[in-house]
């Protein structure tokens, strides 16, 4: 019988997704680095089947699964026209992440990208990652972007003509190389689950107030950011990097119901870092995904000022202390 093994990372996007229709396709176009060290494992083995429809059986970290195998049947039907293999055989799977599951970081970007791996190669052979980016994102939009090495782009946008709504595009090739190893050190503030799902928050988009603002506003970010990442232009990318993070909780705090997803102790890290960079002059910036947890980027050549930062200030203000080192990453890894 087959087997088929795969690693992918997740991803920190700088230009947020937030909004989408139809079949998974994005309001407005994004963009993200890959990582590295925050990464799912997914091995599959195709088994003769018991029954007629869809059978997957998943161990997760050591324990069955059945909410998880439930999620990726549904994920498999959405997909059967398209992967019959689906159909044709009983999917036995074992899965786990890296990071620890209590970390609050989203894992369905790294687990749907290595998933689709898996599927790809099981139906096609040799993989293609955009047709694996493409069924990664009927399974978690942003995880199209997990596919892709160091920078994907998800998308239509008429200034990346490559560009597409139905999978991401590497564009990392065109920006200067100070991003290519760029550093993310992911600062735990809570690691609670998160009060909205991200299914809630794209529904939220529809009637909001500003979504239509919102997705003009973020398709002419993501031109001004990949400008500045093409010049090297640190300030100006970290600008607007800050900038998209905060218009993401500020689209939540102002939708029905209101959402207020930082915690205390996010600002507080916020704050410190911005004393920070103006105290050291050092191109120190954070994000934030749809959480309280606070990604800090900066280029590798200060990692050793920024270690420092963050044992003095940011590590007292981390649930137990705890915070994880990541940086730009190569993508999925056949194992
Ligand atoms: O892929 P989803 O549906 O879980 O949406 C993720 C959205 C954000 O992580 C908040 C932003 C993004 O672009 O990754």
């Amino acid at each position: 019988m087959k087997n088929v093994k795969y690693e992918a990372p997740s991803n920190i996007a700088l230009v947020k997704y937030w909004g989408k229709y139809g079949n998974q396709l994005p309001r407005n176009a994004s963009i993200s680095f890959t990582l590295t060290n925050c990464k799912s494992i997914f091995d599959i083995q195709l088994l003769d089947k018991s029954h007629h429809g869809i059978e997957v059986e998943i161990n997760f970290e050591g324990k069955s699964n059945p909410k998880f195998a439930e999620k990726i049947s549904l994920f498999f039907g959405k997909i059967a026209a398209d992967y019959p293999i689906v159909n044709q055989y009983k999917f036995s799977i074992v899965s786990s992440n890296t990071f620890p599951h209590s970390s609050g970081i989203a894992s369905s970007a790294s687990s749907m990208a290595a998933l689709a791996m898996c599927l790809e190669e099981l139906q096609h052979g040799i993989p293609d990652l955009q047709r694996a980016s493409s069924i990664a994102r009927i399974g978690s939009g942003s995880a199209s972007r997990s596919v892709i090495p160091k920078l994907g782009w998800w998308g239509s946008h008429g200034a990346q003509p490559m560009s597409s709504n139905e999978y991401a595009v590497s564009v990392w090739e065109e920006t200067d190389e100070v991003f290519h190893n760029y550093q993310n050190a992911i600062l735990i503030a809570s690691s609670g689950e998160k009060s909205v799902s991200s299914s809630m928050g794209h529904e939220l988009m529809n009637n909001h107030v500003f979504g239509d603002l919102r997705f003009q506003n973020a398709n002419q970010s993501i031109v001004e950011l990949y400008g500045a990442m093409r010049e090297g232009d640190l300030e100006k990318w970290g600008e607007i990097v800050e900038y998209e993070a905060l218009s993401l909780h500020a689209l939540m705090m102002m939708s029905h119901p209101s959402f207020i997803l930082m915690k205390p102790n996010s600002i507080s890290m916020i704050e410190k870092i911005r004393d920070f960079r103006t105290s050291s002059k050092l191109p120190v910036y954070f994000t934030l995904d749809a959480g309280p947890n606070i990604h800090l980027l900066y280029p590798k050549c200060i990692e050793k000022q920024v270690s420092e930062f963050i044992k003095n200030d940011m590590e007292a203000l981390c649930e137990n202390g705890v915070w994880i080192q990541d940086f730009v990453g190569d993508g999925p890894q056949r194992l």
